[in-house]
């Protein structure tokens, strides 16, 4: 097969990881027999460095000539106090809404060998495994009317029928392969958007009849995470909510740096680690390739249906959790790996 991929390195660590997650593709690639066409382009702060805009038309077209794009990380810390349009972030949310990319998929699972990298008791991490459904086009993020005013600003959290069905959708097809349960997650204790929420999911949970469906409010829902995480399967929830509760999951898995992320739609697929840029070591060679290297084990899933190739690499990130050979934030006992190391440590383990 013939696997045309962009590539986004963007800002801070989003290089190095990107840079380990494509050798280990390159790995693949021979193994499995398929041709790679793979091209690179500018996204967020080094976009606005060289081009004066965080998505250059040359990257947006790129993208959707492609097949998938794998996207390292965005943001800067320069930028902090940057005008809205004139910051990084607005890069990645540019890409997502113009792939169309509406769901986006974060497992978080506690592999064996990191349980003691979690700050939380082994008992209560032990045996998670979820997946959180997070709408990525939608919400507070591109709710307009948005704005800052002299004394005042404002969002607009915002969601159509149309938006939350197709991401219901998602859940519940990938609940009827997993444990068939659902848990939506809103705030309709206090908010419209979120009581509409519920009841166009509860609509569409009537086409899943084999899938357990239930509702908790986001509140509860950070508790649970930390508390009894062994409970959820699949977890619904619209953009913010899902943002914030997916750094919980940085904690039940070990590290951030270990979270994949896949961002589907109809066509295409943005393939992208939960992590950020990490700028405070960036550029070191210490970050932890293997949230970019399992997104790309998504991304050879999810968009070119070559789920053996994808389960070599996640049973290869397995072997090398199990090796020790990793980097410092998931607190090996010896020296830490470096990012280099354990992108070379996959691709020798498969
Ligand atoms: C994420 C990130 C992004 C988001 C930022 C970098 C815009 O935090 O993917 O979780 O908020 O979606
Ligand atoms: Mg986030």
């Amino acid at each position: 097969m013939n696997l045309k991929i962009l590539i986004l390195p963007g800002d801070g660590i989003g290089a190095e990881v990107t840079s380990a997650a494509v050798d280990v593709l390159r790995a693949v690639a021979k193994k499995f027999g398929h041709t790679l066409e793979l091209s690179e382009g500018l996204i967020g702060g080094v976009a606005i460095h060289k081009t004066g805009t965080p998505l250059p038309q040359d990257t947006l077209d790129k993208a959707l000539a492609a097949d998938a794009t794998l996207m390292g990380a965005v943001g800067l810390p320069e930028f902090d106090n940057a005008p809205p349009g004139k910051r990084p972030e607005k890069g990645l949310l540019g890409i997502r809404a113009a792939l169309d990319v509406f769901a986006n998929l974060r497992p978080v699972r506690t592999y064996p060998e990191l349980i003691d990298s979690s700050p939380l008791k082994n008992h209560i991490v032990d045996g998670t495994d979820m997946i959180i459904v997070r709408e990525l086009t939608a919400g507070l993020y591109y709710g307009q009317p948005r704005g800052i005013e002299n004394d005042r600003a404002f969002n607009t959290m915002s969601y159509t029928r149309a938006e939350i069905e197709r991401v219901t959708h998602t859940a519940f097809k990938l609940a009827r392969n997993r444990r068939k349960l659902v848990t939506s997650v809103d705030k309709s204790n206090v908010l419209e958007v979120s009581q509409f929420w519920r009841k166009v999911v509860i609509e569409v949970a009537a086409q899943y009849p084999d899938v357990k469906l239930e509702h908790i409010l986001v509140d509860n829902a950070a508790m649970q995470m930390v508390l009894r995480p062994t409970q959820f399967d699949v977890m619904l929830t619209e953009n913010t909510f899902g943002d914030i509760l997916s750094d919980i999951g940085g904690i039940l898995a070990g590290s951030i740096g270990m979270l994949p992320s896949a961002s589907l739609g109809e066509k295409k697929g943005l393939y992208e680690p939960v992590h950020g840029s990490a700028p405070d070591i960036a550029g070191q060679n210490k970050a932890n390739p293997l949230g970019a290297i399992g997104s790309m084990a998504a991304m050879l899933e999810y968009t070119f249906d070559l789920v053996n190739e994808a389960n070599a690499v996640n049973a290869a990130i397995g072997k090398v959790l199990a090796s020790g050979r990793v980097t410092a934030d998931l607190k090996p006992k010896g020296t830490p790996a470096t990012t280099d190391q354990v992108g070379r440590a996959v691709s020798e383990a498969l």
